[in-house]
């Protein structure tokens, strides 16, 4: 099976997945994986089945969706969203529990986080509710199981851990005050019915699912997002996923790495360029950065540089700056990347961390600088590809933004990366 357009069509047509956005490599494999779990059949016999089978389907599904989750990601969307809500409180008069929409939920680390917050913020039991879905039966099952392993706890303060969760020997369970909070169900975005019968929600998560579709389906969702948001409610995004909503009618609250917007005085929507580059596969960066398979390289002027081979100090130190980025601590992160460039080789790693947050604090000349060093270290490096061409894509650079996205799609690596592993 090469580059076969039916599974590619079928994926988007189900659940919006575009293949440019993870590469070719992932959906192909995830079909061989399929095609060889029944001895002896070939593509077409799996392609008939897959028609006929609402079970293929799924665990096609299953296999290329990208579950990548954990507690408190973007740690300052919770901390505003703590705030907002007792605002909005106040503006309902107390009158109803406010309404909160997690899609796509994953593995429940999101919902349950805002239910923390939620607590955390002095709210009760009774003035919140939060509805939570995600296409994947599993991950769903698993977010109802509740125990977590510690890649769902990630960055620098981990105190939730100790107020809502008991250790046990196979995991961390999450306390039943939490659970309860959370509503959790299997939905697909794509779905014209979905949660029709719902009133709007005051505050909708919906991040780190729209790099993954194409344009068109872009603007279909944020037409669903739209309805489920109340008029006077606020929808969180991920980090990359911002230049397009402001291009369909929302606008930012303004608040540094909330990635929030609401539908308030936003202006009329602007047409989309007709020459829009395909979906960027914007992510986040790789939680473990000991697992990574990157490795530092010299600058040099020589033909092919020399990669050395990485101190401990120099490990302890990536896998600090990526716990104080995953943390929200940008500062200190930014302080961590130039203590590496001090004492250690340039790293493409690190000037992929650099762009990163100066990416997110809005520097996008200065991003831009450091992807370009990044990849001047490690052209394929995937994070630092994809990154670059949604600023480029964000700036009217369409030719250069689809020519690194090619490049990335290519790589074939960054799903992968995002996977649990
Ligand atoms: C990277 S996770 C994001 C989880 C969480 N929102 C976060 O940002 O941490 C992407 C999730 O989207 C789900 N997904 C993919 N396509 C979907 C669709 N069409 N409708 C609902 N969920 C979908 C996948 O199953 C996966 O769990």
């Amino acid at each position: 099976m090469n580059n076969d357009q039916r599974f590619f069509d079928f994926l988007k047509e189900r659940i919006g997945l575009d293949v440019t956005s993870v590469g070719t490599a992932i959906i192909e494999r995830a079909v061989r994986q399929r095609v060889l779990a029944v001895p002896g059949r070939t593509t077409d016999d799996y392609w008939q089945s897959l028609q006929h089978s609402a079970q293929e389907q799924q665990a096609l599904i299953e296999a290329v969706i990208v579950p990548e989750t954990w507690f408190f990601r973007y740690p300052e969307s919770f901390a505003t969203l703590g705030r907002l809500a007792s605002q909005r409180l106040a503006a309902i008069k107390h009158l109803r529990a406010l309404r909160i929409l997690s899609l796509p939920c994953s593995t429940g680390e999101e919902p349950y986080s805002i239910a923390m917050a939620l607590f955390d913020a002095g709210l009760g039991p009774h003035q919140f509710k939060v509805d939570a879905m995600d296409v994947s039966p599993l991950s769903v099952d698993k977010a109802r199981q509740a125990r977590y392993g510690r890649n769902s706890f990630r960055g620098a303060d981990l105190g939730f851990r100790e107020r809502y969760f008991s250790a046990e020997e196979d995991g961390y369970y999450l306390d039943e005050r939490i659970r309860e909070q959370v509503r959790l169900q299997v939905g697909n975005l794509l779905d014209p019915a979905l949660l029709v019968n719902e009133a709007p929600y005051d505050f909708v998560f919906c991040r780190n699912l729209l790099i993954y579709f194409d344009q068109p389906t872009q603007q279909q969702v944020f037409e669903v997002l739209k309805r489920l948001t109340h008029q006077d409610g606020v929808l969180f995004i991920g980090p990359a996923e911002g230049s397009l909503l402001g291009r369909l009618g929302m606008r930012s609250i303004g608040i540094p790495q909330s990635f929030a917007f609401s539908r308030q005085g936003a202006p009329e929507p602007q047409p989309l360029p007709t020459l829009l580059p395909s979906p960027l596969p914007i992510r986040q960066p790789p939680p473990r950065v000991a697992a990574s398979p990157l490795q530092p390289r010299p600058f040099a002027a020589s033909v092919t540089p020399i990669a050395p081979p990485r101190s401990s100090d120099a490990v302890t130190l990536l896998a600090n700056i990526a716990a104080l980025a995953n943390g929200g601590k940008s500062a200190e992160a930014r302080a961590a990347c130039e203590e590496y460039l001090r004492n250690h080789a340039p790293s493409a790693q690190v000037f992929y961390w650099l762009g990163l947050l100066s990416d997110m604090a809005g520097n996008a000349l200065e991003a831009q600088g450091f992807y370009r060093k990044a990849l001047y270290l490690e052209p394929q490096h995937a994070e630092a590809l994809v990154h670059l061409a949604a600023l480029l894509a964000s700036q009217g650079d369409v030719a250069g933004a689809r020519r690194l996205q090619e490049r990335a799609a290519r790589s074939g690596r960054p799903a992968e990366s995002e996977r649990k592993r």
